[in-house]
């Protein structure tokens, strides 16, 4: 995978790391150091991906923005499951000189080091995307039957969790079976109970402001047998997020997050393989005024220093 370099003030991490920490792993978006003991440091860059593959450029306080509307879900959510975060103040990391700390301010999140699960817990509440195209060919989502005649964008009879792989090049669905064997029984249908308790309150919450949360993703990893909500949540990145004011059954309703980049990449002659096309600067304007719209929505504010 290449670097991705600098544009348009977007911090895009990896190569730029701070000194001193030792990074143990760089996903898409964030890059996540070891601190002392059992903790982690996540740092979110402006990196964005699409299809599972990151861009050349970056979107502009991206990461700030997923970072603070993630700190408040995982406030938010707190009486439905512990989670990872125990910090986002950059004071706490040891040993960051005061440049990297204002370099970093905003996208970082200390949290407690767990085991991810070996699956993702995708949760749909409406009929779109890939479980669109799966639905219209076998009337199923993920293996997961469905009532006929459903239409495009239209709202479930409830929600479902479809969990698919981690850590493949391109995430792949799997079956309840498949997921229960992974996890054990027990684990699974825990893990679904929490995903969907998660979900509902997202939506629930989301509705009171006029958006739709079409589907989501969480992870969550154990620590000392504890179940931990992990990675980010509720995000813009993790959710497909619909201004109820513009949805419609029928076709794919506009969107306020990474779905604006998924739909212009779907206009070019692009494989959705490396390496990834280079994206008009338009785009990423349109897609960073998405992103500070939900974070404006959700939270009611937007991380100190964006605008
Ligand atoms: N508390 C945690 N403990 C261990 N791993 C975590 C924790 N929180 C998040 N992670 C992992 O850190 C990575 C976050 O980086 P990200 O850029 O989202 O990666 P990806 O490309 O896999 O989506 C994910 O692989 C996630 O599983
Ligand atoms: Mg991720």
């Amino acid at each position: 995978m290449s670097t991705p370099t600098s544009a348009n003030g977007a911090y895009l991490g990896r190569e730029d790391a701070p000194p001193g920490l030792l990074q143990i792993a760089s996903g898409k978006v964030r890059d996540l150091y070891a601190l002392d003991g059992d903790r982690l440091l996540l740092v979110a860059s402006d990196r964005i991906s699409a299809f599972d593959v990151v861009m050349n450029a970056g979107v502009a306080d991206k990461g700030r923005v997923l970072t603070h509307i993630a700190a408040h879900w995982f406030e938010r959510t707190r009486d439905l499951t512990p989670n990872h975060l125990l910090s986002t103040r950059v004071e706490e990391i040891p040993g960051l000189d005061p440049a990297w700390q204002e370099r970093l301010r905003g996208r970082v999140m200390i949290t407690r080091r767990c085991v991810p699960d070996p699956i993702e817990w995708v949760v749909r509440g409406y009929i779109t995307g890939s479980g669109w195209k799966e639905y219209l060919q076998s009337g199923t989502v993920c293996g997961i039957a469905l009532p006929a005649g459903l239409r495009q964008a239209e709202r479930l009879p409830e929600p479902i969790v479809t969990p698919t792989t981690k850590n493949e090049a391109h995430d792949r669905p799997l079956s309840p079976d498949e997921a229960a064997e992974l996890l054990g029984a027990e684990r699974w249908e825990a893990g679904k109970r929490l995903a969907l308790a998660l979900y509902a309150r997202g939506a629930e919450d989301m509705a009171r402001h006029g958006i739709l949360l079409a589907d989501t993703k969480f992870e969550f990893g154990t620590l000392d047998g504890e179940v931990v909500l992990i990675d980010e949540a509720l995000t813009p990145d993790s959710s497909r997020f619909w201004p109820e004011a513009a949805y419609a059954v029928g076709g794919s309703p506009p969107s306020l997050d990474k779905q604006i980049l998924r739909d212009h990449l779907e206009t070019l002659d692009w494989d959705k393989e490396y390496p990834a096309p280079d994206l008009d600067p338009a785009v990423l304007d349109r897609v960073r005024a998405g992103y500070l719209d939900v974070c404006r929505t959700i939270t009611g504010s937007l991380p100190e220093g964006v605008s």
